[in-house]
């Protein structure tokens, strides 16, 4: 059951649009371009959810008949969460510009439209592999100032460290629909009352749990892990001299594995893998997956790795740069780290 926000009486019914007014009340000198840029994805979400929890009901399942720049079979989810967010964003004068792992290059805001202030880099829909199935996928997003004056924004406004992200979070489309976001002040998790059509605030103040429960990963991938990986995995499955034996739980939706771990405790991972020698850093991206899931996680009293140091540390070269990620119970992640300079060199 969630605690009353201190200053508000427990009967107080937060919506996700007051608590993000009540965010930009600690930026005095703010223009409340983020705010209103929150509204919008808040917005995006209602209408992607409204699709997901309709599923076949809709032509909205299967394949969109082409791949993506990623080499991937686009679902018409996929396609359908982009146009969303886009449309829902292309216009309002809050953005210099996007990236979104649909599309291969920066999207620019078109002309008529005046540019803002901010950079939004998403994944309309993570866990496409899931749609067809009914099982939880999500959409992911992290925002960052422009560094350019001024104009269309650029590659050196959106290749930016995790260390620059001014707010992160992700949708999770499961059995209810939760937004969880963090702007660097700790992270609230909304709920969708579709009765109403509201986000409301569920889980205030999230903080990931000391006792961690389950490790994350796809174990079908072990043949083609480093020793350090695969010696990590032992020692959390109670091996290597660890007392503390923990379950595993994988769902293939980076969202929904990262949102058990987060309310849950332990370790998700996606360790670099000779599987495709085209991925040897692992499967998932840097800029809209392990950098706002790593903020948001980090914000939650947890760690981010890529196996080496911080996700946050890195700044990427290219929109759609894959890194090694680790992310959860800090202790489990450093203990990532630990294995992979002892055993990886
Ligand atoms: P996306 O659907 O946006 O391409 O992301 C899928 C990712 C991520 O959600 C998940 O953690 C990972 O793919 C699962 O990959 P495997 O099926 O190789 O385990
Ligand atoms: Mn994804
Ligand atoms: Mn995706």
């Amino acid at each position: 059951m969630s605690q009353p926000i201190p200053s508000l009486p427990a009967s107080a019914v937060m919506t996700i649009e007051r608590h993000i007014l009540m965010e930009q009340s600690r930026f005095p000198d703010s223009s409340g371009s983020l705010t209103n840029l929150l509204y919008d994805l808040a917005l995006a979400a209602k209408l992607i959810a409204s699709r997901t929890q309709r599923g076949a009901l809709t032509d909205i399942l299967g394949s969109a008949g082409h791949d993506n720049v990623q080499g991937e079979e686009v679902q018409k989810l996929d396609v359908y969460a982009q146009r969303i967010i886009y449309q829902l964003t292309d216009h309002t004068g809050r953005l210099c510009c996007m990236a979104s792992e649909e599309e291969k290059e920066i999207i620019p805001i078109p002309d008529p439209y005046p540019t803002g202030d901010y950079v939004l880099v998403f994944d309309p829909l993570d866990g496409s592999s899931n749609i067809d199935y009914n099982v939880a996928v999500g959409t992911i997003f992290a925002i960052f100032r422009r560094r350019t004056p001024s104009g269309p924004g650029t590659t050196a406004d959106v290749l930016r460290s995790g260390r620059e992200i001014v707010a992160g979070g992700y949708l999770v489309y499961g059995s209810s629909t939760m937004l969880v976001y963090t702007t660097g002040h700790g992270v609230n998790g909304f709920t969708l009352e579709p009765s109403i059509g509201e986000f409301l605030l569920t889980h205030p103040n999230i903080r990931i749990p000391d006792k961690p429960k389950y490790y994350s990963v796809n174990q079908g991938n072990e043949k083609y892990w480093t020793e350090g990986v695969r010696r990590y995995t032992r020692w959390l499955q109670g091996e290597e001299g660890n007392t503390r034996a923990l379950g595993l739980r994988y769902i293939g939706s980076m969202v929904a594995d990262v949102h058990r771990t987060l309310l849950g405790g332990g370790v998700f991972y996606y360790p670099a893998d000779a599987k495709d020698p085209q991925k040897p850093q692992g499967k998932l991206r840097l800029l809209y997956e392990a950098v706002p899931m790593a903020y948001l996680i980090e914000q939650a009293g947890g760690y981010g790795s890529t196996g080496r140091g911080p996700v946050l540390d890195v700044t990427p070269t290219s929109l759609h740069q894959r890194t090694p990620v680790f992310v959860g119970s800090r202790d489990l992640v450093e203990q990532a780290e630990a294995f992979i300079a002892r055993h990886d060199g």
